[in-house]
């Protein structure tokens, strides 16, 4: 089978495609589509932006349309591809003139060195066709982006004229549609394989079949194992085309969410759910990851460090995760058993995710901590949430990130809210039975002693929240912490 995808309104048709070959490299050594740059090969620099787009779902009486989006190309697989749309930075060329981002970008004094500027060109263009995102702030937009040594001043300025307008894509859907197959698409080269299933009954029976398989969603994490880790895959089964995994269904119960939606497309319902998890949704990578990072990636690959898992645990998420034989419902926390050992039998993958909505005593904090406030990963998340009726803490929910093996909540901390005053004294108490809860990692994000007395003092934030104050610097040491 052939991985086939539109490019420039061409249909390129790739037979043998190696399951984990990236896009970036395909680009650069076969393509010769050598504007598209490699950084860092792990997406984190965003010098390898690109955009796809696919078709968007339909929706009665909607016309055609394509959703794009800016992502890294150096974590992405080609088979992913297969179905897409892909525009490069070569895609812009317009006949040896510039095109009006291009002048724009000139006019500024915008463009840099030949490593950063194309991806900071194709995050800005994709703001300029109304790609996914392209209502955040300009600097949200450009945070995956990094230049090592210049400025950021004149790319602003030049994002900031660029106004958001939709492409017409009525021939290039109706181009995809053509490409779109019914069943599963499947190829190898030599015993290397992959498939793409479109149901979520087909990926269980192609799981029984190949119990050794590996599932990528977005990459994300699996595109450094292979980048960075230089480990071989032999047999991927692919996600992203299955509708059943990418639902988000909001009810007055709360949020049940597929595995496969991605952190970008989530982020709306979310910030419904609650304020606190829009921040951490923007913090948790550039948009090129949060484009294509999935909520049950986030989940399944067990990181003590996801900055999902801290907040929907402490929300009283419960997970289903789905086999040949059924579906099984458990609660969140009980997912995590230990490092890399996540409660998921052969056969299994994760489904979806059910997050209850806050009740109005619910008092709700989220916090994510790291060295820099863009693109980083977690030193420590701390999320909270704590059920105060009449004055009275009924019930408390803490859950950490960075503290411990895995995700893990804070036993007892919670016993010492529980059947308490919702006063600074029991915060303070409860303060003190977090500092024994974790014996956390000394590592470049943080020191033990750091992360422990982080953890403890964002207890303590949560207090100054709920009391519609400010929190500084100057709270902290007042109250003694
Ligand atoms: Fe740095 Fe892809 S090369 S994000
Ligand atoms: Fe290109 Fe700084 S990395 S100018």
């Amino acid at each position: 089978m052939t991985v086939r995808f539109i490019l420039d309104d061409e249909i390129i048709e790739l037979g043998e495609v190696d399951p984990t070959a990236t896009l970036l490299d395909h680009l650069r050594y076969r393509m010769r589509r050598t504007g598209t740059k490699e950084g860092c090969a792990e997406g984190d620099c965003g010098a390898c932006t690109v955009l796809v787009g696919e078709l968007a779902p339909e929706r009665e009486g909607a016309r055609d349309a394509v959703t794009w989006r800016a992502v890294n190309a150096c974590i992405l697989f080609l088979p992913m591809l297969h179905g897409k749309a892909l525009v490069t930075v070569e895609s812009l060329a317009n006949d040896g003139a510039l095109n009006p981002l291009q002048t724009c970008m000139a006019e500024n004094g915008s463009s840099q060195c030949g490593f950063c500027t194309p991806g900071f060109v194709m995050s800005l263009h994709g703001r300029s066709i109304g790609a996914v995102g392209h209502a955040l702030p300009v600097a949200d937009i450009i945070a995956g982006n990094l230049c090592r040594c210049t400025g950021y001043g004149p790319i602003l300025a030049a994002g900031e004229t660029i106004m958001p307008s939709t492409r017409e894509d009525g021939p290039l859907a109706a181009n995809l549609k053509a490409l779109v197959e019914i069943g599963t698409v499947s190829g190898s080269i030599g015993d290397r394989k992959w498939f793409i299933p479109r149901t979520a009954a087909a990926l269980a029976e192609l799981l029984a079949e190949h119990p050794g398989a590996r599932l990528v969603a977005g990459a994300t994490d699996v595109g450094l194992w292979v980048t960075k880790g230089l480990q071989t895959i032999d047999t991927v089964i692919f996600l992203g085309d299955i509708l059943e995994l990418a639902r988000i269904e909001e009810n007055p119960d709360g949020l049940t969410i597929g595995a496969s939606v991605r952190y970008a497309d989530a982020h709306d319902a979310f910030v419904r759910l609650h304020p606190d998890l829009s921040e951490l949704t923007r913090r948790l990578g550039g948009l090129q990851i949060r484009n294509a990072g999935t909520i049950g990636g986030n989940i399944a690959n067990g990181s003590p460090i996801g900055d999902g898992p801290p907040a929907f645990i402490a929300l009283g998420a419960t997970l289903t995760v789905r086999g040949i034989d059924g579906r099984r419902t458990i609660p969140l926390d009980d997912y995590f058993i230990a490092y890399g050992k996540q409660d998921l039998r052969p056969g299994e993958f994760v489904e979806s995710l059910h997050i209850p909505r806050p009740g109005r005593d619910d008092v709700i904090h989220i916090s994510k901590l790291a060295r820099r406030f863009d693109s980083d990963i977690t030193a420590i998340c701390g999320a909270f949430k704590l059920t105060v009726r009449d004055g009275q803490i009924t019930n408390a929910r803490v859950a950490f990130g960075g503290m411990a093996a895995t995700p893990k909540r804070a036993g007892g901390c919670e016993t010492a809210l529980v059947g308490q005053p919702f006063t600074l004294a029991t915060i303070q108490a409860a303060m003190d039975a977090l500092r024994t809860d974790y014996a956390p990692l000394t590592d470049v994000r943080g020191s033990a002693a750091y992360r422990i007395e982080a953890a403890a003092n964002l207890l303590l934030r949560l207090w100054y929240k709920a009391q519609g104050e400010t929190v500084s610097v100057l709270d902290l040491e007042s109250a003694g912490a």
